[in-house]
């Protein structure tokens, strides 16, 4: 049987790290949007298993909503074209809308979502992103709360794939240099 744990070559960030910043991502969050009523997107498929444990820990009122989007065809580069593969089923207009997304890489992804809800009417927009990459930038975007910033290494792991796998680790980490070959 094929592990994918196996394939790990380091782990970056643990899932007890990763828990413990959650819970504080998570009151930094209800302090905020306490009395807002917001929107809570999920940025498909990436985003998935961050979102469910952050929501979890909020305490507050509040919609959750999903949305699936690709700029990734394959591989590790990111194309910069940002496609909707699957919309939220919401109308934002008046409302505040907090993108939960997994990484912010070259930035394309989230500033595409920031000008998309803010055509919508959105009240406010801002994001919460796990990772975020700042060496890989490419245009002028950041999120709002940042989990862990990371280096410029490809990582795997709570969410995050290389070609469809290893999103159900536990935790972030490397591949090994043979997978990628
Ligand atoms: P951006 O549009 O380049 O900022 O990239 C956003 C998306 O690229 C993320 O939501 C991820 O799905 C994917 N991505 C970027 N960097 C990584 C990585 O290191 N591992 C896995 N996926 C990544
Ligand atoms: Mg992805």
């Amino acid at each position: 049987m094929r592990k994918q744990e196996n394939d790990v070559e380091r782990i970056l960030l643990t899932e007890e790290q990763i828990q413990k910043r959650i819970k504080e991502l998570a009151l930094e969050l209800e302090a905020e949007y306490a009395e807002k009523d917001a929107i809570f997107v999920c940025i498909l498929n990436g985003a998935a298993p961050f979102y469910i444990d952050l929501i979890k820990e909020l305490d507050i009122f509040m919609e959750l909503n999903f949305m699936r989007v690709s700029s990734y065809n394959s591989g590790t580069q990111s194309t910069g074209n940002v496609i909707i593969k699957y919309d939220i089923e919401t109308d934002v207009f008046g409302k505040h809308v907090v993108i939960i997304d997994d990484i912010v890489d070259s930035g394309h992804t989230l500033q595409s979502l920031r000008k998309l809800f803010a055509m919508r009417g959105a009240a406010s927009v801002k994001a919460c992103c796990l990772l975020d990459k700042p060496s890989r930038r490419e245009v002028d975007v950041h999120a709002d709360y940042v989990g862990f910033e990371v280096p410029n290494y490809f990582v795997i792991g709570y969410g995050l794939d290389y070609e469809g796998h290893y999103r159900n680790i536990k935790y972030i980490g490397t591949l090994k240099p043979e997978i990628y070959a």
